[in-house]
């Protein structure tokens, strides 16, 4: 039986991470537009990423008896005004989930519910990557998206990426 105060935060984190998803999609439709067709790749994946993490969590409290209740998904709330604060927005939403994410983790902690902090463990990893990608494109971004030659080049090499299936099987 999951303490009702963990249960609601599980719950709550579906809805943020349909959230990123609608977030990113927006991210991946504003680079696309602005002919950064591997921006825009890397973060339709990121979109289905953040999809896949939605439903690990409706699983979660599905396989502990719980049904998940939707609520409404805001719609973005951030105006894209640029290849770069892009990013630097992605980072900084990355590092917010990594924070929702400890919530729950001290919630879990604090009423002794192993069972929800061994499933959030592979949460923390996963924030822990999505920090260190965010940061590594903030960062390459600033060496190189300046220079015309060297952003296509960038540009390639997140087109590149493709989605993989989350390593998480419930
Ligand atoms: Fe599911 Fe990138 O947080």
């Amino acid at each position: 039986m999951i303490d009702a105060r963990v249960a609601e935060l599980l719950n709550q984190q579906v809805n943020k991470e349909f959230y990123s998803a609608y977030l990113y999609l927006d991210f991946s439709n504003y680079y696309y537009d602005l002919n950064l067709d591997g921006f825009g790749n890397w973060y339709r994946i990121q979109a289905q990423e953040e999809r896949d993490h939605a439903m690990l969590f409706v699983q979660y409290l599905q396989n502990n008896g719980i049904r998940a209740k939707l609520e409404a998904i805001d719609k973005p709330a951030i105006e894209l005004t640029g290849a770069k604060m892009v990013l630097d927005e992605g980072l900084k939403h990355e590092q917010y989930v990594t924070s929702l994410i400890h919530d729950i983790y001290d919630a879990a902690y604090s009423v002794k519910d192993f069972r929800t902090m061994q499933f959030l463990d592979w949460f923390v990893k996963e924030q822990g990557e999505e920090e260190t990608n965010a940061d590594n494109l903030v960062k390459k971004f600033a060496l190189f998206g300046d220079d015309p030659k060297s952003l296509y080049m960038l540009d390639q090499e997140l087109g590149a990426r493709v989605y993989a299936a989350p390593s998480l099987v419930l």
